[in-house]
């Protein structure tokens, strides 16, 4: 199962169905610890996306490039002020290089899991090694798989339940991690449909994917307002850092 490139549809959709997202309460503390780990550097965005992280970190003063697979989420990029100053390069994060060295790579919002193998999932893990400086760091937010919440004997739950937007995965594959997400999304007069697997990630693999690529965890927080992370937390932001 390779790489899915997002459509025009979910593209034109994606801010106002993940609005609550662009809130600067959301964004403030993301783009706050990102600063930070920059250290003053040039930073990497794996999967830049329209820009939600990119240009209000930009706007900080931090010189960001993006690698996005979708020209459809760039195209929404390109529409929004400041966008000039953030450089894109189209392209697969499992394989995609840009010139340059890095003292921050950051791949978020669950978006290892739009790489549907192990494998793949651990070319990111060398791919963003490979753009980063002795000692930078890899930041990965994704969300720990919620098959705790399903209930016993059943493949799937309702992860959203609004007027204008349903949500619902299925868990496909045990075996090769592999669920889907459904989405109905009701916006300015349209109905958007959109599904899409992914593969989920235990936090004990992405530590361990982290160590073959040549990094050690530094950090592991529930959020970015950096709790601790437990058994209960539902998502993680993990910081790696490059190993000299
Ligand atoms: C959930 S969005 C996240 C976008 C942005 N980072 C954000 O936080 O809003 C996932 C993005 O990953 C992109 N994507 C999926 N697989 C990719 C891949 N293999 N390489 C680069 N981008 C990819 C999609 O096109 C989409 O723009």
């Amino acid at each position: 199962m390779g790489s899915i490139v997002w459509g025009k549809d979910i593209a034109e959709v994606y801010d106002m169905t993940y609005a609550a997202k662009f809130d600067p309460s959301n964004l403030g503390p993301i783009v706050r610890v990102l600063a930070q780990l920059a250290r003053g550097g040039a930073v990497l965005e794996f999967a830049v996306g329209t820009g939600r992280i990119a240009l209000p970190l930009r706007a900080q003063g931090v010189q960001v490039h993006g690698i996005e697979l979708s020209p459809h989420m760039v195209e929404q990029l390109r529409t929004k002020p400041g966008a000039e100053s953030v450089p894109v390069t189209i392209g697969d994060m499992t394989t995609t290089r840009v010139r340059g060295v890095f003292t921050l790579v950051y791949l978020v919002a669950n978006t290892i899991m739009n790489v549907t193998t192990q494998d793949e999932q651990l070319a990111v893990f060398a791919n963003a090694a490979a753009h980063l400086e002795s000692g930078g760091c890899f930041v990965v937010e994704v969300m720990v798989p919620a098959l705790r919440r399903v209930a016993p004997g059943e493949v799937s739950r309702v992860f959203t339940l609004e007027a204008d937007h349903v949500g619902i995965e299925t868990f496909d594959d045990a075996v090769g991690q592999i669920a889907s997400s459904h989405h109905w999304i009701a916006v300015g007069g349209r109905l958007v449909r959109h599904s899409a697997p992914y593969r989920y990630v235990w936090p004990s693999e992405l530590e361990l994917m982290g160590r073959i690529a040549g990094f050690r965890l530094r950090a592991r927080w529930a959020g970015w307002d950096r709790t601790p992370f437990t058994s209960d937390s539902v998502s993680q932001v993990a910081v790696f850092e490059k190993v000299p």
